[in-house]
């Protein structure tokens, strides 16, 4: 089995290590929680475990189903899993079914409105500058990804929101949005990278509307883990 040998990098929720392949890295799952580029922390009991089975879940879902192309190899343990070597391309891709959070101040659209279809938004990755929204001639002028590139993570996006959206409906929980990020493998290819979890998307119980994700913990909403926990369920049964 692999296992982990320099630490490489350490982000707010996530750590990645080198493997003795090196084209292969592990990242491993904490349950540090941060909100507002890490303006406000905290830790959501168990989050770890959630998002990595989850995230797992749906990419393997997502390669296997929607011809997704993924970093996803193997789920090495409840934290940690083996994934494809990226460089990072440098994006928030943000896609949205119903307003809400920033796209409701933005606009002044009430949270929960129905989206006439879906919408696509590029925020580049900063921490420094807040991660500002940006558009595709942004992009190209800044060198954050070529033309081709970013048609293939505009495809891959949309056909991601189509498969979420309709596997999520089936667990009664509307896919208000979500953000995923885009890595490129040594030879150049386009693959989904990151993680697909409560800390990246925004799940509301279709009937009840209760929020199921992150949201509980940006806004003090409590029961953050029963959220994380509920999500679990949903997807694995008990
Ligand atoms: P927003 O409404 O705050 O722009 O968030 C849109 C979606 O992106 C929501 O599902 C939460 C997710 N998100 C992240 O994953 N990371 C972030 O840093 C932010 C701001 C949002």
């Amino acid at each position: 089995m692999a296992e982990k040998l320099e630490q490489l990098y350490e982000g707010k929720a996530k750590k990645v290590y080198k493997t003795d392949d090196e084209n292969l890295y592990i990242v491993s799952y904490k349950d540090d929680a941060t909100a507002f580029n890490g303006k406000k922390k905290g830790t959501i009991s168990g989050k770890g475990v959630v998002n990595n089975k989850m995230s797992n879940y749906l990419m393997r879902k997502l390669q296997e189903e929607a011809g997704i192309p993924t970093h996803f190899v193997e789920e090495l343990s409840d934290r940690d899993t083996l994934v494809k070597r990226v460089s990072i391309v440098p994006l928030e891709v943000i896609v949205r079914n119903i307003a809400a959070g920033s796209f409701s101040k933005r606009f002044g659209v009430p949270e929960g409105t129905n989206l006439l279809c879906p919408t696509l938004e590029y925020c580049y990755k900063s921490d420094e500058l807040d991660d500002p929204m940006c558009n595709s001639y942004h992009i190209l002028a800044c060198g954050w990804a070529t033309k081709e590139e970013l048609d293939t993570i505009a495809d891959y996006t949309f056909r991601i929101n189509a498969y979420l959206k309709a596997f999520f409906k089936k667990l009664n929980i509307d896919l208000v949005d979500f953000k995923i990020e885009f890595g490129r493998t040594p030879d150049g290819t386009i693959i989904l990278a990151d993680e697909i979890s409560p800390d990246t998307c925004r799940f509301w119980d279709s009937e009840t509307h209760e929020k199921l994700d992150k949201d509980r913990f940006r806004r003090d909403l409590g029961h953050v883990e029963d959220a994380y926990r509920e999500m679990m369920k949903r997807i694995f049964g008990e």
